[in-house]
C-alpha cells in the first residue's frame, strides 16, 4: 500500500482499470522461463519504486537469487534514491541505481550478478564447469526500461542468441560477453490494481498510456501529489504562490498554470487541456527537475 499523500484535497484519485496483455499466458511463460535461469534482474521505476513493482513476482520468481535494478534514476531524487537502495538491502536484495539511457551504473551490474551467485559458482566450478555461462533473466513492467537496458549491455546491437530452448518471439535470450546471458521476458506483470494510487503513480509516469485516462484529472492529481513531495519544484516551474498552494485543488492549481502560460481559448477561457498535456509531459522528462514520488516509510 501506498501511504496517501493528498487526503484532504478535492480531486478524487484516477480510478485505472488497465491490463497490460494477456497475463496468465505470461505468468505461465515466467514460470517456463525461470527454470532456464540462474538469476532473476528486476527493473524498478527510481521515481515510484512501489508502484512499479510487481506484487506477485516473488512467487513468480520462487527463490532464485535476484537483484534490483533502479533504473530512470537519473530523474529520481538521489537521496529518496540511496535511501531505497538501503532498504533493498536491508531486506536482503542486492541492489544498484542505473540509468538505463545513458548507461551510467551499468559497469556494476555483472559484478553485482557474480555476487549474488557466489556460492553456487563455487559450486559449479567444483565440478569443474569453470567459466559456465551465467543466465538471468530480466523483468519488469512495460516501459520501465528493459529493452534499454539489454540494448546498452550489448553495447548497441542487440546480439540475439537465436537456437536455445523455450525461445519464442517474446522471449528471447542475448549474449552480452563476460560468459551472461540475458533472456528478456515480455515483462507484463500484473494481477489488478487493488491500491488506486498504483495505477495513478505509473499513469504520472507514462507507463500507462495517456489514452486509458483523463488527462485533465490525471494532471490535477499530479498536481495536488507535487503540492506534497516537491513543493519548491513545482511553484518554480509555474510561477505559483507556494503559500496559497496546499488550499488549491489540482484543477485550480491546471487553471493558473494555463492562465500564467496564455493557454487561452476564446473568451480567455483556459484551455487545461493543454496544459495538462504540458504539466504531465514536463513532468515526465524531468523538466521540474529529480522527482521520488514514493518516499521509503519509516
Ligand atoms: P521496456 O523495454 O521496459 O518497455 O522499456 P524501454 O527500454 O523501451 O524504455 C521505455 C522508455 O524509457 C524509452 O523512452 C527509454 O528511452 C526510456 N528510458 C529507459 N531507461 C531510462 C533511464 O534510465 N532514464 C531515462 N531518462 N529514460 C529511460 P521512449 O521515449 O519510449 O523512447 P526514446 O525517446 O528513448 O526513443
Amino acid at each position: 500500500m501506498i501511504k496517501k499523500e493528498t487526503a484532504a484535497r478535492e480531486t478524487e484519485a484516477v480510478s485505472i482499470q488497465w491490463f497490460p496483455g494477456h497475463m496468465t499466458r505470461t505468468k505461465r511463460q515466467m514460470e517456463k522461463c525461470i527454470r532456464l535461469v540462474d538469476a532473476v534482474a528486476e527493473i524498478v521505476d527510481a521515481r515510484v519504486p512501489v508502484s512499479s513493482r510487481n506484487p506477485v513476482l516473488h512467487k513468480l520468481i520462487q527463490g532464485k537469487p535476484r537483484v534490483i535494478l533502479m533504473n530512470k534514476s537519473d530523474m529520481a531524487d538521489p537521496e529518496e534514491t540511496k535511501r531505497w537502495l538501503q532498504r533493498y538491502r536491508d531486506q536482503g536484495t542486492p541492489a544498484i541505481a542505473v540509468d538505463c539511457r545513458s548507461g551510467k551504473g551499468l559497469n556494476s551490474f555483472v559484478p553485482l550478478v557474480r555476487e549474488v551467485l557466489r556460492d553456487r559458482i563455487a559450486v559449479w566450478e567444483s565440478k569443474g564447469m569453470v567459466g559456465r555461462t551465467i543466465r538471468v533473466m530480466v523483468v519488469g513492467i512495460p516501459n520501465v526500461g528493459k529493452s534499454s537496458l539489454i540494448n546498452k549491455l550489448c553495447r548497441g546491437g542487440k546480439a540475439a542468441v537465436a537456437d536455445r530452448p523455450g525461445v519464442t518471439r517474446e522471449n528471447r535470450w542475448f549474449s552480452i560477453g563476460k560468459g551472461f546471458e540475458l533472456l528478456d521476458t515480455p515483462g507484463v506483470l500484473w494481477p489488478k490494481f487493488e491500491d488506486k494510487l498504483v495505477g495513478e503513480h505509473l499513469a504520472f509516469t507514462g507507463a500507462v498510456k495517456d489514452e486509458v485516462v483523463d488527462t485533465e484529472t490525471l494532471a490535477s492529481r499530479l498536481l495536488e501529489t507535487l503540492v506534497e513531495v516537491a513543493p519548491h519544484a513545482l511553484c518554480e516551474r509555474y510561477r505559483l504562490e507556494e503559500s496559497s498552494l496546499s488550499e488549491k485543488p489540482g484543477y485550480e492549481l491546471l487553471e493558473t498554470i494555463g492562465k500564467n502560460r496564455g493557454m487561452l481559448m476564446a473568451g480567455g477561457v483556459v484551455n487545461t487541456e493543454r496544459a495538462a498535456a504540458a504539466v504531465l509531459d514536463e513532468f515526465r522528462s524531468a523538466k521540474l527537475g529529480r522527482i521520488t514520488l514514493e518516499q521509503v516509510e519509516e
